[in-house]
């Protein structure tokens, strides 16, 4: 009657995918513990590791857990532990880390009554919370593992990508925090037609990409014309980060979500290394504290 989950960090968007590619990270991540409990309904028992709110309709979890409620019906109650590890506004998917733990584990708890795609749904209710728009570019690959894409919001279809096995992300999160919220605002909300061409070719690139493990062709699908130019100009450094990551032989880079988090994909587990060196370089030469993690995705 309790389940301990680990609930990974995510990369959304992957340079040309906005709203809709994702990647999951194999070790960087929070806990939860989800239990049944005698009392209807839901309530955040624990929360250690940010502040963040405990009351449950406050609470990403709890939102995405009550949609759940909501749909199934069941008179059962729950109590919910977050042990967070992501920090809140990195740009990770700490808020998708935090949905998707709830649903998933309670999904089990009530004999699984859902489908993967339910659970994507109702964690979305948590990112509407988070983030003013029910997005699911990382609470997908957080519960279907690996690589997705959000083929279409309505209705909601999400394609598992193939991931080769020999891609690693190096992600750098300086530590200032930007909310989704907040970068979403100020992204334009028409773009021409060039932009439009430019953007899902590389979209299309990047996929065949990962399917037929063409690390060349990932890399030079790595771009995103549209929403980069605008959010970079929040992060630190950020030119300078993609420029050295690039010599030390990444794959390409952009930015984690809707950042401040960085992220680089390399070939191999070494190249990926060399570029986190490369990047944390550059922050302690300008005076920016950060966090790096090299991981297999
Ligand atoms: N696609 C979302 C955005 C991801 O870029 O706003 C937020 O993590």
């Amino acid at each position: 009657n309790e389940i301990r989950i680990f609930c990974p960090a995510t990369i959304a968007n992957v340079s040309c995918g906005f709203d809709v590619l994702g990647v999951a990270l194999d070790n960087v991540g929070d806990e939860m513990v989800i239990r049944k409990s005698a009392e209807k309904g839901i309530r955040i028992t624990k929360l250690e590791g940010q502040d963040l709110p405990m009351d449950t309709h406050q609470n990403v979890a709890g939102v995405a857990g009550l949609a759940l409620l909501a749909e199934s019906g069941s008179p059962e109650g729950f109590e919910i532990e977050i042990y967070k590890k992501i920090k809140a506004g990195s740009g990770i998917g700490s808020s998708a880390a935090s949905s998707t733990g709830a649903v998933w584990a309670m999904n089990e708890l009530l004999g699984k009554p859902f489908s993967t795609l339910d659970l994507v749904k109702f964690a979305m209710e948590g990112e509407r919370l988070a983030s003013g728009v029910a997005h699911a570019d990382n609470v997908a690959p957080a519960l279907f593992g690996g690589f997705t894409l959000v083929r279409s919001y309505e209705p909601l279809d999400v394609i598992s990508i193939h991931c080769p096995n020999e891609l690693y992300a190096t992600v750098i999160h300086p530590q200032i925090e930007i909310k989704t919220s907040d970068s979403r605002k100020i992204l334009k909300t028409h773009l021409t037609l060039a932009d439009g061409i430019k953007q899902w070719g590389n979209v299309g690139g990047l996929v065949a990409g990962l399917f037929t493990e063409d690390y060349d062709l990932i890399g030079r699908s790595l771009q995103d014309h549209i929403v980069e130019p605008i959010r970079s100009i929040l992060i630190p450094g950020f030119d300078k980060i993609k420029s050295v990551s690039k010599e030390a032989g990444a794959l390409g880079c952009g930015i984690s979500g809707s950042g401040p988090s960085i992220f680089a994909f390399s070939k191999g587990k070494d190249t990926a290394q060399k570029v986190a060196e490369a990047m944390t370089h550059v922050y302690q030469k300008i005076g920016v504290d950060y966090d790096v993690h090299v991981s297999k995705i």
